[in-house]
C-alpha cells in the first residue's frame, strides 16, 4: 500500500519517478506527488486521483532537477486530498518525505512537536515524521543564527550529523514505516529507511533508484538491493551505505533482478487483468517446471530448507494467508489431506497472528502471499517463527520480505502481477498446493502408481488451462445479460467450494456486484432468501462425487425461481439441462479442478466489471499489497 520512488544521477529525477509510480499505481491511487530539488530548493508537485492527473500537471510546470522522490497513496490516515498527498515537508523546507506504512504514534507525537512550534497542516500520520526529522535536523544542524551549518562542519561530520538526525527521528517511531527523504540543504543524499514496509534499491551506472518493489527498476537496472527492516541507507549518485540500526555499517548485496520489460507492459491487452488471466497456460507451466520427478514419482522442490527428518515428523500443517491466496490455502487443504493424509488448517493470517492455538511442536507453517509483504501473513509468520515452528514462504514476488523472513520456500514462478484482482497469482498457488500434497503423499501412504498418476495429470495441466480460456465469448456474453443484477450467489462442493469463494470475491472487487461463495448445501441455511428472479447463482458442478448433489442444490435454485450459471465438464448431461446459461471447462480430475474452473469465473468478473464501466485494474478502496493492517 502506497508506492514510494526515487532517483539520484545525473538525468531528470521525474522522468523515472512518473514512469515509476505507473508501474507502482497498483500499490494505491487515491493521490500522488513528487518532490525535485532544484537549484537549492524543492519543487513539490501533487495530485488527487490518478498518476495521469499528476502528469498534466507536470506538463504545464515541469519538476527540475536530478534528484527526487514520488509517492502514489492508499489514504489511511486523513481522505485522498491534496494536502493529504505526500510528499510532505518538514520544517522550513528542511526535509521532503515519503511514506508507506503507518505510524502508530503519530498524534502523541504531533502534539510533542506542536510545542516545538513545528506544526502539522494534514492529517496523515506521515507528516509528522517530516516534522520530527527536520526537527531533529535543526537541533542538530542548524548554526545558532539559525541558517543551516554548512560551514560549521567538515563535509564527513555533516553527514554524520544528519545520518544522526534521521535515526534520532526514527528512534520515536512506532509504527511501520518504508521512508525515503530529501534534503534541501544536503541535495546530493536521499535517505531511505525501512521497518515492514519494503524498500529497494536499483544500482544503475552511475545512479542510484529506490522503489517499493522491483517494478520501477526494469528497464533502468537489473541490479537491486533489498533493505532490511532497522536498516537505514544514504544513497548518492556514486554510493550505498547501509546502517543498521543496531550493527552499525552493514555490506549490502546486490542481486539480480529477474524481470523483463514484456512482463510489465500491456502488450495489446486493454487491461492487465486480462492478460494476467490469458498468461495462465504459461505461468501454470512455470510453476510446475522442474518440479516432477517421474523416478520417484514425487514432486521436488530446491528451496524447503528442511531436513528429511524435520519433514517426515511434520503431524500437523498450518496454511495462513489473506483473501484469494486465503482461498488457494483452502484448495490446498482439500489436496493434502486427501493425498498425503496430514491434519491441515487453514488461518486468516490477521487472525491467527493474535491467536495462541495450541501446537504440536511438529506443526509447520506455509505462508501463501502473492506479493511477499501482506503485513498480517507476515506477522503470523513472526509469530509462528518466534514459536519454534518451521515457517516456509509460498510466495511470487522475488525477494519479498516473507519470501526472505521464511526458512524456506516455494516460488511461484508467475512473473509480476499488476492487476489488483488476483489471477494468475492465484491458480499457481493452486498448483504449488498439489505438489506439495503429492510430495507429502509420497513421503507417507500415496503408492509410487497414485504419485505417478497425479504426476501425468499436472504434465497435462497447461492444456487443460488453455482450454479453459476457450470460454471467453461465452462468459463476455453471459456478463453482459447478467451484468446490471447487484446480487449473485455462487456455490460449489468440495474442491469447488474455494472456487465458488474465489468467483465471488473476484466479482465483488472488480464489478462492485454484491456476491456471496457458499457451499452449495449450505446455501439452504439462509442465503436461499436472497434468490429471486434478479439473483444469478453460480453453480461451479463438474463431475465427482458430489455432482449429484450439487445438481440437488440446483433444483433448489432453480424451483425458486432463480437464474442458473453453470460451470461444467465438456460432456455434462444434468445440469446443461436445468441452467440458464452453461460454462464449459475441461474434464479434469477433482483436484484440479478449482484450477480450470477459476478461469471462466475471472473472465466473468472481468467482463461484468467492463460492462460496468469499472475500472478492472484499480477497483475503488483497494490496493495490491496490503501492507498496512
Ligand atoms: O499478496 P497477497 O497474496 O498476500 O495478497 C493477499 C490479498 O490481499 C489478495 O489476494 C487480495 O485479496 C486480492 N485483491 C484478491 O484478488
Amino acid at each position: 500500500m502506497c508506492g514510494i520512488v526515487g532517483y539520484i544521477g545525473p538525468y531528470q529525477a521525474s522522468d523515472f519517478l512518473v514512469e515509476g509510480l505507473r508501474r507502482l499505481e497498483y500499490r494505491g491511487y487515491d493521490s500522488s506527488g513528487v518532490v525535485t530539488i532544484d537549484d537549492g530548493e524543492f519543487t513539490v508537485t501533487k495530485s488527487t486521483g490518478r498518476v495521469d492527473d499528476l502528469v498534466e500537471k507536470l506538463k504545464a510546470h515541469p519538476a527540475r532537477g536530478s534528484i527526487g522522490l514520488g509517492h502514489t497513496r492508499w489514504a489511511t490516515h486523513g481522505p485522498a486530498t491534496e494536502v493529504n498527498a505526500h510528499p510532505h515537508i518538514g520544517g522550513d523546507n528542511v526535509v521532503a518525505l515519503v511514506h508507506n506504512g503507518v505510524i502508530e504514534n503519530f498524534r502523541e507525537l504531533k502534539q510533542q512537536l506542536a510545542e516545538r512550534g513545528y506544526y502539522c497542516k494534514s492529517a496523515t500520520d506521515t507528516e509528522v515524521v517530516a516534522q520530527l526529522v527536520a526537527s531533529e535536523i535543526d537541533a542538530r544542524c542548524t548554526a545558532p543564527n539559525g541558517a543551516a551549518s554548512n560551514a560549521a562542519f567538515s563535509a564527513a561530520d555533516r553527514y554524520s550529523a544528519l545520518v544522526d538526525a534521521v535515526q534520532a527521528a526514527l528512534s520515536q517511531l512506532r509504527g511501520t514505516y518504508g521512508l525515503a527523504m530529501v534534503f534541501r540543504d544536503w541535495p546530493d543524499v536521499i535517505i531511505v529507511a525501512r521497518l515492514g514496509s519494503p524498500l529497494v534499491i536499483g544500482v544503475g551506472d552511475d545512479e542510484h533508484f529506490v522503489a517499493s518493489d522491483g517494478s520501477p527498476l526494469v528497464g533502468h537496472t537489473d541490479r537491486i538491493v533489498y533493505l532490511a527492516d532497522h536498516e537505514l541507507a544514504v544513497v548518492t549518485t556514486h554510493s550505498i551505505r547501509v546502517i543498521h540500526r543496531d550493527e552499525g555499517d552493514v555490506r549490502h548485496k546486490v542481486n539480480r533482478l529477474d524481470i523483463d520489460t514484456t512482463q510489465v507492459e500491456l502488450g495489446g491487452f486493454p487491461h492487465y487483468m486480462l492478460k494476467e488471466i490469458f498468461e495462465q497456460p504459461e505461468t501454470v507451466t512455470a510453476a510446475i517446471r522442474g518440479r516432477l520427478n517421474r523416478d520417484e514419482a514425487t514432486a521436488v522442490f530446491g528451496g524447503l530448507n528442511l531436513t528429511a527428518q524435520q519433514l517426515r515428523s511434520i503431524d500437523r500443517v498450518v496454511l495462513t494467508a489473506c483473501g484469494t491466496s486465503w482461498h488457494s490455502a483452502l484448495v490446498g487443504e482439500y489436496m493434502i489431506e486427501s493425498f498425503a493424509r496430514i491434519p491441515v488448517e487453514v488461518e486468516y493470517a490477521s487472525e491467527l497472528r493474535y491467536r495462541n492455538p495450541p501446537m504440536s511442536p511438529h506443526t509447520v507453517l506455509f505462508a501463501i502471499t502473492q506479493s511477499g509483504e501482506t503485513i498480517d501473513t507476515l506477522a503470523a509468520l513472526r509469530e509462528m517463527k518466534r514459536k519454534g515452528h518451521p515457517t516456509l514462504a509460498i510466495c511470487n514476488v522475488v525477494g519479498s520480505t516473507i519470501a526472505r523472513e521464511a526458512d524456506g520456500g516455494i516460488y511461484l514462478h508467475a512473473g509480476p502481477e499488476v492487476g489488483v484482482a488476483s489471477t494468475k497469482a492465484y491458480t499457481s498457488q493452486c498448483v504449488v498446493m498439489a505438489l506439495l500434497a503429492l510430495y507429502f503423499g509420497r513421503m507417507r501412504d500415496l503408492s509410487f502408481d497414485a504419485g505417478l498418476r497425479i504426476i501425468d495429470e499436472l504434465a497435462a495441466l497447461p492444456k487443460y488451462v488453455e482450454e479453459s480460456l476457450e470460454c471467453n465469448n461465452e462468459t463476455r456474453r453471459i456478463a453482459a445479460k447478467y451484468a446490471a443484477c447487484n446480487n449473485f450467489l455462487y456455490l460449489g462442493r468440495q474442491f469447488n467450494f474455494p472456487t465458488a469463494l474465489e468467483g465471488a470475491l473476484k466479482l465483488k472487487e472488480i464489478s462492485y456486484i454484491h456476491a456471496e461463495g457458499y457451499p452449495a448445501a449450505e446455501m439452504k441455511h439462509g442465503p436461499i432468501a436472497l434468490v429471486d428472479k434478479h439473483t444469478p447463482s453460480v453453480f461451479i458442478v463438474p463431475q465427482g462425487g458430489v455432482y449429484s448433489k450439487v445438481i440437488a442444490n440446483m433444483e433448489e435454485i432453480k424451483a425458486r425461481g432463480g437464474p442458473v450459471i453453470a460451470v461444467v465438464d465438456k460432456d455434462d448431461s444434468q445440469a446443461v439441462e436445468l441452467a440458464d446459461e452453461v460454462i464449459h471447462i475441461p474434464t479434469v480430475p477433482e483436484f484440479l479442478q478449482p484450477i480450470v474452473a477459476a478461469i471462466p469465473l475471472q473472465l466473468l468478473a472481468y467482463h461484468a466489471a467492463t460492462f460496468r464501466g469499472c475500472d478492472v485494474d484499480k477497483p475503488r478502496n483497494l490496493a495490491k499489497s496490503v501492507t498496512v493492517e
